[in-house]
């Protein structure tokens, strides 16, 4: 009877954490289309202003200031990729592990915009979305990056891997931690 008792409430304790972070990653992924949209803005001012260049420095100079403006206490909001061109934005052990399983599901056939991953992780609620490389992404990111812009590309980010991508590949993920509690 104890047992059963003990192994009851286990049961209860444990969803009941399944619950919280459900909801808590929603309020995550909540946070993910304004932040995307902000950056998308960035970029295509940046672009029509001053061609592709020039929306590489401003990309360099707003992306990780739009991340932290993003981050509302108690979220921090990212992005990582298995290649990154920004050597911050590497993933740690967990996100690298998560982008492997994105990888295998894209390659499964799981459409990239419904892929998505939360759990808890060392005291943290962690949450990933997959990011897909669209048209527009393929100036910077593709096969064929224009010589002046891979230069250039070059100089600001010496160990770039962040090339080569297909349209439809999976680019990277939205990456979100925030303590439990
Ligand atoms: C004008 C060039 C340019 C375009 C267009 C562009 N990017 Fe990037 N991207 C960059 C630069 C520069 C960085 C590094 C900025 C940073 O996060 O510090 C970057 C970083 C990233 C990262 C973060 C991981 C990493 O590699 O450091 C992701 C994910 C990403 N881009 C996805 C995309 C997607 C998806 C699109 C299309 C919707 C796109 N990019 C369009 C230049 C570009």
């Amino acid at each position: 009877m104890r047992l059963l008792t003990a192994v009851l409430i286990s049961g209860l304790s444990v969803s009941a954490q399944a619950d919280n972070v459900q909801a808590l990653s929603a309020e995550g992924l909540a946070l993910i289309p304004a932040f995307q949209q902000q950056l998308m803005g960035t970029v295509k001012a940046a672009m029509s202003s001053g061609g592709a260049a020039h929306a590489v420095e401003a990309c360099q100079l707003s992306a990780p200031q739009i991340a932290s403006e993003h981050s509302q206490k108690p979220w921090t909001v990212g992005r990582t990729a298995l290649k990154v061109r920004n050597p911050d934005n590497a993933p740690d052990a967990w996100e690298r592990e998560v982008l492997a399983q994105f990888a295998q599901r894209a390659a499964a056939g799981e459409p990239l915009e419904q892929i998505s991953q939360s759990a808890v992780v060392g005291g943290e609620v962690r949450v990933m979305k997959a990011i897909g490389t669209g048209e527009p992404c393929l100036a910077c990111h593709g096969k064929q990056i224009e010589s002046a812009l891979a230069q250039l590309i070059d100089v600001r980010y010496p160990q770039d891997q962040a090339r080569g991508f297909a349209q439809g590949e999976l680019r990277g993920a939205f990456t979100l931690r925030r303590p439990v509690d």
